[in-house]
């Protein structure tokens, strides 16, 4: 028998799934992806475990190795290229750890990274890393920006999916070719976009891939997943490690430091398991839709979205380009936190960040949510004319 259709849920069905989308003009899943049914049930099964059962581990090792193979199948891989982690950074970390930098001291980033992830990048130059980040120009990063600084000293080359403040999509697999070319090797931060933004690890070629769950995936804080390349040799073993990085995790030997096959040399102590059941609900969530609707219906929306700030005359800071938008259109103003507290009294709820004002779409975003923005913005404006251009600050 062959398998029934998989369900695929319309932009729509998708929605009554997600309970403030009734009350709320949600536009903040650049921060925290919204609350669905399902991941409000996940987090009641998981204190349901604690109750009848007390300590339930195996109940929730397998949850933990559901999300695992659920975000493998998201991206393409296998579940033993997954690590599971506690955030984003650690993630980086890992990867970091794996290098050995003595013998290619170079490690090139962008303007655009995630402080999170610099700030990691950054504290390998304790361990010998030569840190160069690609600059970015007219606050875009670029092939060029990134050629320039990679050479066969490099040992790793970082790129984000899409840059945190504006959403550009960077341009990955080009970047991904010159770093191979070098021989380094390339870790893609796939935080702002993974879930809406189609992907396969084996089209981008990228050597690492890191995200969390809490955004685009749909889940809560405090798990990320680390993919890692099969048959990625690593010359220097990892520097964070625990039991459930090891080959046996149950052998209990503490004399004994075997790292485990794939990625699961990366992980560290006890994985976080009520996180694992929030990832796998979103992850869940995500597998009832199909990849190329989701990232067509967002990128209709964030057309719709850019193209009437622009006419509205919004200073933007998200690209010109649609083929190099992602989720988020981000426009500069004086205080982003005053306008973002503002549309949060019209029930809008957005994200500031520096200088800018980040509105974000997903697949339960409809046309209705980007009217009400513009409707409350509008209104704003009204009350709060923004100062000329050329005194709001050209970067974020
Ligand atoms: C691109 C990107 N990377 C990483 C993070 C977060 O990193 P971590 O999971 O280490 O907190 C964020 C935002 O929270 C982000 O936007």
């Amino acid at each position: 028998m062959t398998d029934p259709t998989p369900e695929r849920l319309t932009p729509a069905q998708f929605r009554t799934h997600f309970p403030i989308t009734c009350t709320k003009t949600y536009l903040a899943s650049c921060s925290q992806g919204a609350l669905s049914d399902a991941l409000a049930a996940a987090l009641t099964t998981f204190q349901s475990t604690l109750l009848e059962h007390g300590n339930p581990w195996e109940h929730w090792i397998v949850e933990v190795e559901r999300s695992r193979a659920a975000f493998a199948e998201l991206i393409g891989a296998t579940p033993a290229e997954i690590a599971i982690v506690s955030c984003a950074s650690e993630g980086a970390f890992q990867a970091a750890s794996g290098q050995d930098w003595t013998r290619r001291p170079g490690l090139v980033t962008t303007d655009l990274e995630f402080p999170s992830l610099a700030h990691v990048w950054l504290a390998q130059r304790a361990r010998g890393a030569e840190v160069r980040f690609a600059g970015a120009h007219n606050g875009f990063a670029d092939l060029p920006g990134y050629t320039k600084l990679i050479d066969s000293s490099c040992s790793l080359v970082s790129v984000p999916l899409h840059a945190y403040a504006h959403g550009q999509r960077l341009p990955v697999e080009e970047i991904t070719e010159t770093a191979h070319r070098h021989g380094a090797r390339v870790l893609v931060d796939a935080y702002q976009g993974l879930g809406v933004t189609a992907v396969d690890v084996r089209e981008l070629d990228c050597d690492y891939l890191v995200a969390g769950a809490l955004k685009y995936l749909l889940g809560v804080p405090g798990i990320a997943f680390l993919y890692v390349r099969a048959g990625l040799p690593h010359p220097v073993d990892p520097l964070l490690t625990g039991w459930f990085g090891q080959r046996d995790t149950f052998a209990f030997t503490p004399h004994d430091l075997t790292f485990g096959p794939g990625a699961k040399r990366f992980q560290s102590g006890s994985p976080p398991v009520l996180a694992a059941y929030g990832a796998h609900a979103g992850l869940s969530m995500l597998a009832r839709t199909d990849p190329a609707e989701r990232q067509a219906h967002v990128a209709a929306l964030v057309t719709h979205l850019y193209e009437s700030l622009r006419d509205a005359g919004e200073h933007l800071a998200s690209p010109a380009d649609p083929a190099a938008r992602g989720p988020q259109v981000a426009l500069r103003d004086h205080d982003p936190a005053a306008l973002a507290a503002f549309l949060a009294t019209r029930g809008v709820m957005t994200s500031p960040r520096g200088s800018l004002l980040r509105i974000a779409c997903h697949y339960y975003t409809s046309t209705e949510d980007i009217v009400t923005l513009l409707d409350a913005l509008a209104g704003y404006r009204r009350c709060k004319p923004q100062p000329s251009a050329n005194r709001l600050t050209a970067t974020s």
